[in-house]
């Protein structure tokens, strides 16, 4: 197990002055203080010391009966046993790698991909094997060809992915629900960010696409879902779901009892408490009007201060971009300049797995105010102005995930612009 290049980086960061781009960190003046106060004070007030006891490794029935309901849709039921309640999704990871896979199993990896995935499942010994994601997601058409190889796993990050904020279209996921189910191939969808939307219309989740009622009314579905309350309510709650088959549900159970017995009982009653008072409604629209002005801000200074061979990622959702540096440029050299000008980021290079992405940086937008992310950025333009001219290098190739372009200090559109709207 490597130390996480992220965590490394965010002891770094903590000096005085120090304007970082690196975390994931949720903007905490999102997090519903007051609300959480008050579910506090109900719960322990209506079910007093119950909701401080020992409690079921699946997670509380009501809260479990809540996530079924909200994920059941006209064509398929989705019940208790097809629910289990977790420390964060990060956990639902953790425990799916570990009760899935074995040493020398192959799992199919978007690439790039989230950094914590690999971290939790390359200590498994298992084989990652790349599936390259572009601005409108996975390239679905290299599936056929892969599944050949009966992989035991696949992941995918279908909305605002992490590190490059793309979104998968709809005749993709349509296309991967249908492969998956007539390969039988089991596919984690992880779904951290799909409330997080800022432009467009929602897209049906991959599970939705895939899910269908069996015999006596059997949930049947290769996907298993991963949720959690960590971007719309506070990720200090660790509080994240697993939504699958029941013979998924029961293996996950049995890795929670021996890894943690079960999630925090108060924090679950006080999250169902939250739901049920119909919180989210009005907490989403807020998250996404104050997360779209620092996305917005970021891009805007980006296109001001950032060399015209740089390229970068449009997101409509989600906390991060991904900018893309000419060929020859390496991003893990520019982080001890751009950090001795107290600025940080995270390299690409963590994120991908055949040693590309070296050129590639990650930035977070939604946790720095839009007047911080402006100066952060523009003392980053100086840092990206010196390292490039030092070291004159050849324009990017043409990056499908990259798609706007600073020229002039105006936004460009080029021509992978659309592919990302579709
Ligand atoms: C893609 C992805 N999955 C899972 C997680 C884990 O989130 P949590 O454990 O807080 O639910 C994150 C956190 O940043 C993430 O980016």
């Amino acid at each position: 197990m490597k130390r996480s290049a992220i965590r490394e980086l965010l002891k770094l960061i903590a000096q005085p002055g120090m304007i970082s781009f690196a975390g994931g960190l949720p903007a905490p003046e999102t997090f519903p203080v007051e609300p959480l106060r008050a579910a506090a004070d109900k719960v322990l007030t209506t079910l007093g010391s119950q909701s401080l006891q020992y409690s079921e490794s699946e997670g509380i029935a009501p809260l479990r009966d809540y996530i079924a309901a909200s994920h059941s849709r006209p064509g398929y039921t989705v019940r208790r046993e097809n629910v289990a309640v977790v420390n964060g999704s990060q956990q639902a990871l953790d425990l799916l790698g570990r009760v899935l896979l074995d040493e020398n199993d192959t799992v199919l990896v978007e690439n790039p991909t989230y950094l914590a995935l690999l971290s939790a499942w390359r200590p498994l010994g298992v084989r990652f094997s790349a599936i390259p994601c572009e601005a409108d997601g996975l390239r679905v058409e290299d599936l056929p060809a892969l599944l050949q190889a009966n992989p035991k796993l696949a992941y995918s990050i279908p909305n605002y992915q992490n590190p490059q904020g793309s979104l998968m279209s709809l005749p993709r996921r349509r296309r991967l629900a249908a492969l998956l189910r007539e390969y039988g191939q089991p596919l984690v969808e992880d779904n951290p960010y799909g409330d997080l939307r800022y432009e467009g219309e929602p897209l049906p989740d991959v599970f939705e696409l895939n899910a269908r009622n069996g015999d006596a009314g059997v949930l049947e579905t290769e996907v298993i879902r991963t949720g959690t309350f960590s971007k719309v309510l506070a990720p200090g709650l660790r509080l994240g779901y697993v939504v699958a088959h029941p013979s998924v549900i029961d293996k996950i159970v049995l890795a929670k009892q021996s890894t943690d017995l079960h999630t925090a009982s108060f924090n679950q009653y006080l999250v169902l408490e939250l739901l049920q008072s119909g919180l989210l409604k009005s907490q989403i629209p807020k998250i996404r009007d104050f997360y779209r002005l620092r996305r917005d801000a970021m891009l805007a200074a980006m296109a001001r201060y950032f060399p015209d061979v740089v390229q970068w990622t449009h997101p409509q959702g989600g906390m991060f971009l991904l900018a893309t540096l000419p060929h020859g440029a390496n991003t893990s050299d520019i982080l001890s300049t751009a950090l001795a000008q107290k600025v940080a980021f995270v390299p690409g290079a963590d994120f991908h797995l055949d040693g590309r992405g070296e050129n590639t940086m990650r930035l977070n937008f939604s946790y720095n105010t839009p007047e911080i992310i402006e100066e952060g950025i523009r003392r980053l333009g100086q840092v990206l102005h010196h390292a490039l001219a030092q070291c004159p290098r050849q324009p990017a190739q043409p990056v499908t995930t990259a798609i706007f372009s600073a020229s002039g200090g105006k936004l460009t559109k080029s021509s992978e612009a659309s592919a990302l709207r579709r």
